[in-house]
């Protein structure tokens, strides 16, 4: 019943993120609290049986992309085996199966979990200073997820690696340029990401560099960058300058919004249906399963909480004021106490 999953302003809701996992082997400090988050006891988490059951769901009501969050993903248990489950969905319509990972513990896993049918990976990476790495996530490793990027980039069956850099300014707005020149000889999308505010992160409007600033900088560097085409549901504006095998992208959460288009649905680690990224609206799938529900009664509560989405985030006149989960809790990747 694809109805289910379009709501009151007709958008059609064919992405779904899964949160693997609350934990995480880094700590940035933009994603979680510095004093950690509270973790799910573990009975409260969804077992690999209720996730495959909830994204065979999803697939049968049109659901054509699946991206695994977390946390940090790669540190859930049989992570490789439950891609392979996963990817029978693809019988079912279901077309990619996309991770957002740290690259911490990704390196040696990645060939296992390509080869068990992940066809899409964003690589998180805010610099390329080991000792701003160190500032930014509070843990050691930056060489580690340079290799798991190469890695990535060996893997002829991946369809697309980004990397996903927030950028915060006076910490590594001054790298831009810099990131910019990975482009030139690797078939990667750099996608810049304007700092939002999540619960206990220590937004502040002044640490946000919006994306035209940043496009301004990058153009009067490489004056014939170009814009690109992109999908019509895409987070990420890109750009190309010719002669480089990669992309840049600006994901512009905070100065332009892209609710219009917005096509996501999150399912958290403890199962909670989450429509938008922002606000506190979420309602327990798990409860239900775990109740004996059929998958009828399942999809009228998910097309209740589809159709209650607000137009744009959330509802909320002002985003700065968080009333919210910390990212690490709704399905970013990095960090846990
Ligand atoms: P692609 O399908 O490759 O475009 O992935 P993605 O960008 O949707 O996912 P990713 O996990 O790589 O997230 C990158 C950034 O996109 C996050 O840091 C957020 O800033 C932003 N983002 C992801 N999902 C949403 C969303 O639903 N709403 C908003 N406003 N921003 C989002
Ligand atoms: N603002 C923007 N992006 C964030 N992420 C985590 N916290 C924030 C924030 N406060 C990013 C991670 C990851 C993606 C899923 O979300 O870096 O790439
Ligand atoms: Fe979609 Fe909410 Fe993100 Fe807007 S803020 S794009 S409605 S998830």
């Amino acid at each position: 019943d694809l109805a289910k999953l379009i709501d009151a302003f007709n958008r059609k809701h064919d992405y779904l993120r899964i949160s693997l996992t609350e934990k995480c082997n880094l700590r940035c400090f933009y994603c979680m609290p510095e004093e950690g988050v509270d973790l799910s006891p573990r009975h409260q988490l969804l077992t690999d049986d209720e996730i495959v059951r909830l994204a065979e769901l999803f697939v049968r009501n049109g659901v054509t992309k699946i991206r695994l969050t977390g946390g940090e993903p790669t540190i859930r248990k049989n992570i490789v085996e439950l891609v392979g489950r996963l990817s029978y969905l693809r019988h079912l319509g279901l077309q990619s199966i996309g991770m957002t990972s740290n690259g911490l513990a990704l390196h040696r896993k990645l060939p296992d979990l390509v080869d068990n049918g992940l066809t899409h990976l964003n690589l998180s990476l805010d610099t390329l200073d080991e000792f701003k790495f160190e500032l930014i996530t509070r843990r050691r490793g930056h060489d580690v997820v340079l290799k798991s990027l190469d890695t990535a980039l060996s893997l002829a069956g991946l369809q697309a690696v980004k990397l996903n850099v927030v950028i915060v300014k006076g910490l590594n707005d001054s790298e831009v340029l810099d990131f910019v020149d990975m482009t030139k000889d690797r078939p990667i999308s750099i996608r810049f990401i304007e700092f939002m505010p999540f619960t206990g992160n220590k937004w502040d409007k002044a640490k946000m560099v919006p994306s035209g600033d940043l496009l301004q900088r990058i153009a009067s560097h490489y004056p014939d960058l170009r814009k690109a085409a992109d999908e019509l549901n895409d987070t990420a504006r890109s750009y190309v300058i010719p002669g480089h095998l990669g992309s840049i992208a600006f994901i512009s959460s905070m100065s332009d919004h892209f609710c219009g288009t917005c096509n996501r649905l999150r399912i958290t680690a403890d199962g909670n249906i989450k429509v938008c990224l922002f606000g506190p609206n979420e309602l327990s799938l798990r409860d239900v399963l775990r109740s004996g529900a059929t998958d009828g009664e399942l999809m009228d509560l998910v097309g209740m909480a589809v159709g209650r989405k607000k137009e744009k985030h959330a509802g909320m006149e002002n985003i700065d004021v968080v009333n919210n989960r910390p990212m690490i809790l709704i399905g970013g990747t990095i960090f846990s106490p």
